[in-house]
């Protein structure tokens, strides 16, 4: 038999909204649905941002599916919420049409904050909101080749008699990199202050129109870099990434405590732990926890910050990278791992007052 949009929104009708007694299909929460053999996907898009019944909302329209077309069926339900501007215009008259800005930081270097950063970004865009990536990495880029944008070159176009630049787009993310513009060998020289207003003008120079999640890729530790970033725009939070190694989460605490600062305070939203655990492939019931077990996470809670997640070590993350190709978008453990963190960072991004 074959299921129609009819079908669907049918069996949908009879879940209902807590709060607002009326079923998700009425309240026009469901979007995007698509019906294949075997699978159906849709949307879930919640006006009000903070609705506390998401998740068992979620869990309920599948539950319902299941019930109806057997166990078998595959629900993929993705949850959206409005976005809502944490930057405010008046205090960002460089960025006014970017509604959250994301910085990706680690107190060590190698942790993966290009690769959560890159991974992040398409997930955000894969959602379908409207998403920006910055590498404030001057002196090791590493988007353009984890976005496979090597080549690109941004283009310059004029705006109110201003040069700007207009960003490049791959896997539906718009992307600025210091890669995109001069040979990696040159900006290594380049001193500290240079490289400072190079990444300046990414953010204040370039065209970032109707971004939701506009995501900065760091540099490791504390440098020059972090403190353009902060006095230059409204941040609206950092997550930062560590590996669950002794050594690692302290340099995740002096990550931490740079945002807690006197003067910079930036919203820690969570803690990523990577590289958590390894599986190999041929045992897939085995977890090796070769960096420790839950450091992280731990952390996190000794810190008093949100956790937001575990990744594992997965090789193809690390061939991907190489390739080009976002890991998210080529291995489903990936990507379910980068949901359950996406949707736990929008709604610490939400909780902040
Ligand atoms: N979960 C993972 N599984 C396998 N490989 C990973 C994982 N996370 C990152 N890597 C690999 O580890 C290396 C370092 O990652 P990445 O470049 O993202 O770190 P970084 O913190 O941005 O480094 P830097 O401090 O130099 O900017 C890369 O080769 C990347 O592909
Ligand atoms: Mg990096």
């Amino acid at each position: 038999m074959d299921i129609t949009d009819r079908d669907v929104l049918g069996v949908l009708q009879a879940v209902l909204h807590p709060e607002k007694k009326k079923s998700i299909v009425d309240l026009g929460l469901v979007k995007d649905l698509v019906i294949q053999p075997n699978r159906i996907t849709f949307t879930l898009y919640f006006k009000v941002f903070n609705d506390p019944f998401k998740k068992s909302l979620k869990q309920r329209a599948i539950a319902a599916l299941q019930q109806e077309y057997g166990k078998d069926l595959e629900v993929d339900v993705n949850i959206m919420a409005d976005v809502v501007p944490r930057v405010k215009k008046e205090d960002a008259p460089v960025l006014p049409n970017v509604k959250n800005i994301i910085a990706v930081a680690s107190g060590k270097g190698g942790v993966g904050k290009s690769t959560v950063a890159v991974n992040l970004a398409v997930t955000f865009a894969q959602k379908g909101y409207n998403v920006g990536l910055i590498d404030a990495d001057i002196f090791g880029p590493s988007v353009p080749m984890m976005m496979n944008s090597k080549d690109a070159k941004p283009y310059g176009e004029k705006r109110n008699g201003k040069d700007m630049i207009v960003p490049v787009t791959n896997y539906g993310v718009k992307m600025l990199s210091i890669g995109f513009f001069v040979e990696a060998e040159s900006a290594v020289i380049w001193r500290g202050p240079m490289a400072s207003n190079a990444f300046k003008q990414m953010m204040t120079d370039a065209i970032w129109d109707d971004i939701d999640y506009l995501f900065v890729d760091l540099p490791p530790g504390t440098s020059d870099i972090h403190i353009t970033l902060t006095q230059s725009v409204p941040v609206t939070g950092a997550v930062v990434v560590s590996t669950p190694q002794n050594v690692a989460l302290a340099d995740a605490i002096k990550g931490i405590k740079m945002f807690q600062g006197e003067k910079t305070t930036v919203p820690i939203l969570g803690l990523i732990e990577n590289m958590a655990w390894f599986t190999p492939a041929e045992l897939p019931e085995n977890k090796y926890y070769i960096f420790g077990k839950e450091g992280c996470k731990k952390l996190a809670e000794e810190m008093k910050v949100p956790f937001l997640g575990q990744i594992p070590i997965i090789q193809s993350i690390c061939e991907n990278a190489d390739e080009g190709k976002p890991s998210v978008l080529f291995n489903n453990m990936v990507m379910d791992a980068f949901i359950k963190i996406a949707d736990e960072l929008v709604e610490n991004i939400n909780k902040i007052e």
